[in-house]
C-alpha cells in the first residue's frame, strides 16, 4: 500500500505560513520541524503533518561527510533548498545560511535572495546582537528570518566544542537580551539549541516570535530534530536525540510518531533536556 493512503488524518492540507505559527504560539499549539535535506523525505513529512522543513547546514556532517557545518557552501545549500521544496508543497521551507554567508549586511542580502529563488520561505541565520541589523533589513524586505542561539555550530572553534550555553548567570541574561534584541529586529521563529530548559522557557516567554527547541526542553513553541537522529542513524547520537525508528518499526511510522510525540507533549522528556 502506499504510505501516503496510511495518513490521510495527519497530512497538512493548508500552506503553513508565520502567520500560522504565530497563532499556534498564540493558542499553545506546539509545531513540529524537521531537518531534512531531499524531496522524498520532504514529501514524506507533508503527510506527517510536520510544519517546518529546515535544510539545515548540518548536512554538512549528515549528508556531505564534513566533520562541521563550516565547509558548507551555498551551491550545497542551494541544491538541497530546490529538492526539498520539490518534494513538499504545504510546509514552511527554511534554509540555512552557511557560515560567513551573513558576515556583513550587503553578503546577506545577496545570499538570503539566493536562498529565497530556491524554494525557501525562510532563511535562518546564527547569532545574537550583531546580527540584528541584519535581520531587521531582510525582514524589511520581505524576507523572513529565523535567529538561531545557544549553541550555534558555525562557532564551534570559537566555542571550543559542541556544549550547553547559557548554564550561568551571565551567559544566560546575554542570551535572553539577545532573543529580545532578534525579537524586536523583526525575527519571524527562534531556534534555542542546547540550552537549560528554563533558561529556554523565559526566552520563549518574553518574545512574540515562536521559539523551535533542540536540546531545550518542552516549553518552546516547537520542537526541531534532525533526521538522521530520529532514524537512528547518527553514530553517536545526542543526548538531546531520539530514535523513533525502534518503536515505530519503518520510516514513515518514525516521523509520524516523532510529528505526534511533539504535538501531543511526550517530546521531549526530561531525559532530552538540560538543567
Ligand atoms: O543545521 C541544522 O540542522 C540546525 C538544527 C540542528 C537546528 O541548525
Amino acid at each position: 500500500m502506499p504510505y501516503g493512503k496510511l495518513f490521510t488524518e495527519s497530512a497538512l492540507t493548508k500552506l503553513v505560513t508565520v502567520n500560522t505559527l504565530r497563532k499556534m504560539k498564540t493558542d499553545g499549539e506546539k509545531f513540529v520541524t524537521v531537518a531534512l535535506y531531499d524531496a522524498p523525505m520532504a514529501a514524506m513529512a507533508q503527510k506527517c503533518g510536520v510544519q517546518v522543513l529546515l535544510i539545515g547546514d548540518s548536512l554538512g556532517m549528515t549528508v556531505l561527510g564534513y566533520d562541521s557545518t563550516v565547509p558548507v557552501t551555498m551551491e550545497q545549500m542551494i541544491y538541497h533548498i530546490e529538492a526539498v521544496a520539490r518534494g513538499n508543497s504545504k510546509s514552511l521551507i527554511m534554509g540555512d545560511m552557511p557560515f560567513m554567508t551573513y558576515a556583513s549586511t550587503e553578503l546577506a542580502m545577496h545570499n538570503a535572495t539566493r536562498i529565497m529563488q530556491a524554494g525557501a520561505h525562510m532563511v535562518k541565520l546564527e547569532g545574537g546582537a550583531w546580527v540584528a541589523d541584519t535581520v531587521h533589513k531582510l525582514t524589511e524586505r520581505g524576507i523572513p528570518v529565523c535567529g538561531h542561539l545557544g549553541l550555534t555550530p558555525q562557532s564551534v572553534n570559537k566555542l571550543g566544542g559542541y556544549r550547553v550555553q547559557g548554564r550561568d548567570a551571565a551567559s544566560a541574561k546575554i542570551m535572553l537580551r539577545d532573543a529580545k534584541l532578534l525579537d524586536e529586529a523583526g525575527a519571524d521563529l527562534l531556534v534555542l539549541e542546547c540550552v537549560p530548559s528554563s533558561l529556554a522557557d523565559d526566552i520563549s516567554a518574553a518574545v512574540s516570535m515562536p521559539t523551535i527547541g533542540i536540546g531545550a526542553g518542552k516549553d518552546t513553541d516547537g520542537q526541531v530534530l534532525v533526521i538522521n537522529d530520529i532514524l537512528g542513524l547518527t553514530e553517536h547520537p545526542p543526548k538531546f536525540s531520539k530514535n523513533f525508528l525502534i518503536e515505530a518499526g519503518d520510516i514513515p511510522g518514525a516521523l509520524l510518531k516523532y510529528s505526534d510525540d511533539v504535538k501531543n507533549g511526550t517530546f521531549p522528556a526530561d531525559e532530552h533536556s538540560f538543567d
